[in-house]
């Protein structure tokens, strides 16, 4: 302002405008200058921002690279891990298939060993042995005598199993006891789950030998409790010893196989073949006739005698044999029957069998003279036959009852028409009364008589196989009525089959192994080969 003094007012103005001017200059050269430095600054950001994105991508690319990479190794790792499964797939299909093949050989080899086996055992005359372990049952559970808690229930658990369809398998070890572990063979061990159904299925095929003319026996041997009525009869109802045929599934070997017996003739010529059936007891060592009749027609047993006869077999004279048609007929016959049959409750079971159950079904064939040993070939031939024997059977047919007195005059009839023979085999089911300990089936007084006469019985039956066994000259049948009654059966000239019942508890190891052992004994005896009737082979068809 001092300059501005003495000065005029234009040239003030001038001064201010220069001055203006100036400032003008100055803020655009600061304005181009921060322009510039922006710019250059834009510029440099700009240029680091590209490079940085140029590294970017770069970098992107080179991951996406990576990556790519290791989606192709991937895949392809997947491609081969798809091919290696592929082979894998293939390899597994490969092996179940030769798998089945080896099974299907194993099967074929095994029924080829089988039928192999029971060739053998034809020819040796062995006996068949089936044994079956029944599952545990509550009753097992029960205070059976006096042991202590801790003890009841180690008896409880299971001693003996089925290793596998021919192997029995007993392990145990109890503190106190030495252990046991030790296997036992069958030609067939049946485990707790198997039905009924199994069972029968392998019975089957030697009731088509009892209509080739052999005869068969199967019996039920075991314990006390251990399922031989069950095995041979079915369940038996609370109270009532009779099994109904609305629970098939249920029915035993005995109902199953005469309805099989009835099956297999329904194949043949009518007429050729005829039933008649027979049902015994032996209780205390006497025989009881099940189907005599007294004079109203009721049911009740009357006492036999065993005989043996001139050709050395065993015989009931008197003894009451009754002709049925069919499996019903026969149902309702052995039902009646068992209502006779002495039972009684022990402390192992409710329904124990104080006798031995022998039911007999004796088959007859009509054979004709001429044909004798041949076959009857053509189906007018057959009809003829039946014809001839249809007039000489209904005499018989009506009188729908015999005794073996009585019967015998149908035979004699028969024979003396020269044309017409007969050929009779015969089919005994023996439900046997249990082996058993008498401190574990309580029993006393006359029960005790009685489980004395059972333990004799089954000794005898064992004493006769170990005869055989040995080859020796006499064969003691006669100690027992029960062994007399079976010579036939036992002594060889029937297919025998033994199917033993084995209870799988602790409890009854002793008796188990009592068992096992009789009916590994029995496995060994060799009677010589079986003998066949002289029978021709008839059919429906031929
Ligand atoms: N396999 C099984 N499945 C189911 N229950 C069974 C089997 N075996 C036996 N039982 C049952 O066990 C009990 C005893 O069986 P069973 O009467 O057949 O014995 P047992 O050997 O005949 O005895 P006993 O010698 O005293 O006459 C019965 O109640 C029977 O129903
Ligand atoms: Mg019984």
């Amino acid at each position: 302002y001092q300059g501005l003094a003495g000065r005029s007012t234009n040239e003030i103005l001038q001064l201010y405008a220069a001055h203006g001017q100036q400032m003008k200059l100055q803020r655009s050269s600061v304005v181009t200058q921060l322009h510039g430095a922006i710019k250059k600054r834009l510029k440099q950001d700009l240029k680091s921002l590209h490079s940085f994105a140029l590294e970017l991508s770069k970098d992107f690319q080179r991951q996406s690279k990576i990556c790519l990479y290791q989606v192709l190794a991937a895949v392809q790792g997947m491609q081969l891990q798809n091919e290696a499964m592929q082979m894998c797939q293939m390899k597994a299909f490969d092996l179940e298939q030769s798998l089945q093949e080896v099974t299907e050989r194993y099967e074929k080899e095994k029924q080829k060993r089988k039928a192999l086996h029971n060739s053998l055992i034809e020819l040796r005359g062995n006996i068949r042995v089936h044994c079956r372990i029944r599952p545990l049952l509550p009753f097992d559970d029960a205070a059976g005598h006096s042991v202590s808690q801790d003890r009841q229930r180690n008896f409880s658990e299971k001693a003996a199993y089925a290793a596998d369809d021919e192997t029995v398998l007993v392990k145990c070890s109890r503190p106190g006891h030495a252990s046991v572990n030790k296997t036992f063979q069958f030609e067939r061990v049946y485990n707790d789950l198997e039905s009924q159904d199994a069972v029968f299925a392998d019975v089957a095929p030697l009731l088509t030998s009892l209509l080739d003319g052999y005869n068969v026996c199967i019996m039920a041997y075991g314990q006390t409790g251990s399922g031989k009525t069950y095995t041979m009869l079915g369940p038996q109802l609370e109270g009532n010893l009779s099994f109904s045929i609305e629970e098939e599934s249920e029915l035993g070997i005995i109902p199953r196989a005469t309805q099989e017996v009835f099956r297999l003739i329904s194949e043949k010529p009518p007429g050729s073949y005829w039933v008649e059936v027979s049902v015994v007891e032996v209780y205390n060592n006497e025989i009881f006739d099940l189907l005599a009749k007294d004079s109203y027609g009721k049911v009740f047993g009357i006492k036999r005698d065993v005989v043996t006869t001139r050709e050395g077999k065993s015989d009931v004279p008197l003894l009451t044999h009754e002709t049925v048609a069919n499996a019903s007929e026969f149902l309702h016959l052995v039902n009646k029957g068992l209502q006779l049959r002495v039972t009684h409750p022990t402390l192992v079971h409710a329904h124990s069998s104080r006798s031995h159950l022998v039911v007999t079904l004796t088959i007859t064939t009509v054979v004709f003279g001429d044909n004798f040993g041949t076959l009857w070939e053509d189906e007018q031939t057959s009809q003829r036959l039946n014809k001839e024997a249809s007039c000489t059977f209904p005499q018989k047919m009506r009188d729908n009852k015999s005794t073996s007195s009585s019967r015998a005059s149908s035979p004699v009839q028969l024979e003396a028409t020269e044309k017409i023979k007969q050929v009779k085999t015969r089919l005994q089911l023996v439900d046997l009364a249990g082996s058993e300990c008498v401190g574990m089936s309580g029993v006393t007084g006359a029960a005790l008589r009685e489980t004395s006469f059972i333990n004799r019985s089954l000794s005898a039956l064992a004493d006769v196989l170990g005869a055989i066994a040995e080859q020796r000259a006499h064969i003691p049948y006669r100690n027992s009525k029960l062994t007399h009654l079976l010579q036939d059966s036992v002594g060889g000239d029937a297919k025998l089959l033994v199917m033993l019942c084995i209870s799988p508890g602790q409890k009854y190891l002793t008796e188990s192994m009592q068992s096992l052992g009789f009916g590994t004994r029995a496995r060994q005896v060799q009677r010589g080969q079986v003998k066949k009737k002289n029978f021709p082979v008839l059919s429906k068809g031929k």
